[in-house]
């Protein structure tokens, strides 16, 4: 449809060869749409509010969803959480808060390595639930194209109950990582209002900080979609690649459609940022900027485990702010990751040393702040 295997596409599963890879794309293209796009207006004129400098936004959630965790009950805590901290936020900025929540079809990881060594031998990486699994044999780690219909089928069960709560004040909107492209694509739709294409899989796709290259594939999916769209902006992020991603993804610059995330690290948000955000602010992007202060931020403890500062990250999202204001540009908001549940994955507040966090270390993928932890950072911010 977007000519995107002509195009560079990292991260993708290897799975073309399945036999039932074209009947998995077939169902997919049949099935019915998670979103609307009645949605996906609405949702884009609350992000012009962003980008006019009344409104922020508190995109949050897991690194990644699994599929036990799609329940009534546990989609219901992730709502909680994140209708409490959107309301702390509206407290403190006394600005209404648009609530995103990384849920909904947030199950595909790109991995910076594509084994890891378990018992003395190498094993392909977890690549999320809608790729493989996270057993630990050769067999089990192999991708699965039949994965995506369980990933639609969760997807359906979590965006159903997310727009059962979207008419109260704390109502959310979906979004996850656009990343396989075969499940992006699949979900494509036409509204038969408008004749607009659309991703019928989440109101929010966005690209990571591995798949933004301007030439590649994902750039070029988003390019070809009515949704709001955002995209990751990591350290090495030169200038001029930023402003192409920006004309491909924003072409006509209107407030709503592009949202931009920092992700930066704390030691190199001071060298990179300001650059990125005069120069996109002069080329008349009217974007919402948001900072994630999670990704650049990822340590690894003396026993290996995976962890992120709560120091870290309220310098990297204070420095955010700061920058964005020197630069006469609005601080959009916040894009975290946050479990529903007193995780111990983060050192901070109640976290004291790294030896807490052996308590109730459960995330597949990165560390998440706790609700604790969070709210700590949003006072910080504010
Ligand atoms: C993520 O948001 O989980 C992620 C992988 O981020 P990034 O692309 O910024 O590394
Ligand atoms: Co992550």
């Amino acid at each position: 449809m977007y000519d995107l295997m002509a195009r560079p596409a990292p991260h993708q599963p290897q799975w073309t060869d399945d036999p039932d890879y074209p009947a998995v794309r077939g169902v997919l293209a049949a099935a019915p749409p998670l979103v609307s796009a009645a949605e996906l207006w609405t949702l884009r004129a609350r992000l012009a509010r962003v980008a006019a400098g009344q409104d922020v936004v508190l995109q949050a959630g897991d690194c990644v969803e699994t599929f036990s965790d799609c329940t009534p009950p546990a989609v219901a805590a992730k709502l909680a959480t994140l209708d409490d901290l959107g309301a702390r936020l509206s407290r403190r900025t006394g600005a209404p808060v648009v609530r995103v929540g990384r849920l909904g079809g947030q199950f595909a990881k790109p991995r910076s390595r594509p084994a890891e060594p378990y018992n003395g031998r190498d094993l392909p990486t977890f690549r999320g639930p809608m790729i493989n699994s996270t057993l630990a044999t050769e067999a089990a780690r192999r991708p699965d194209p039949r994965r995506m219909l369980r990933a639609y089928a969760a997807a359906d069960e979590v965006t159903t109950l997310v727009g059962a709560h979207r008419d109260t004040p704390g109502g959310p909107w979906t979004s996850h990582e656009a990343l396989v492209l075969d499940y992006e694509e699949s979900l494509a739709r036409t509204d038969p209002e408008t004749g607009a294409a659309y991703l019928a899989s989440t109101h929010l796709p966005w690209i990571g900080e591995r798949t933004r290259h301007p030439d590649g594939a994902h750039v070029a999916l988003l390019a070809a979609v009515a949704n709001p769209v955002a995209c990751k902006v990591g350290p090495s992020a030169a200038v001029e690649d930023v402003l192409r991603v920006c004309d491909l993804l924003d072409p006509d610059r209107v407030p709503g459609r592009l949202v931009l995330i920092a992700r930066m690290g704390r030691r190199h948000i001071g060298a990179v940022l300001p650059g990125v955000v005069n120069a996109v602010r002069r080329a008349g992007h009217p974007v919402v900027w948001l900072s994630d202060p999670m990704h650049g931020n990822t340590v690894r403890t003396s026993t290996g485990l995976k962890t992120r500062l709560l120091v870290d990250v309220v310098a990297e999202a204070t420095a955010f702010r700061d920058i964005l204001l020197r630069e006469g540009v609005h601080p959009g908001g916040l894009h975290l990751e946050v479990a529903a549940g007193d995780v111990t994955e983060c050192v901070g507040g109640p976290v004291p040393d790294e030896a807490g966090l052996r308590l109730r270390y459960t995330s597949l993928c990165d560390p998440r702040l706790n609700p604790r932890q969070a709210g700590a950072l949003i006072d910080a911010w504010c």
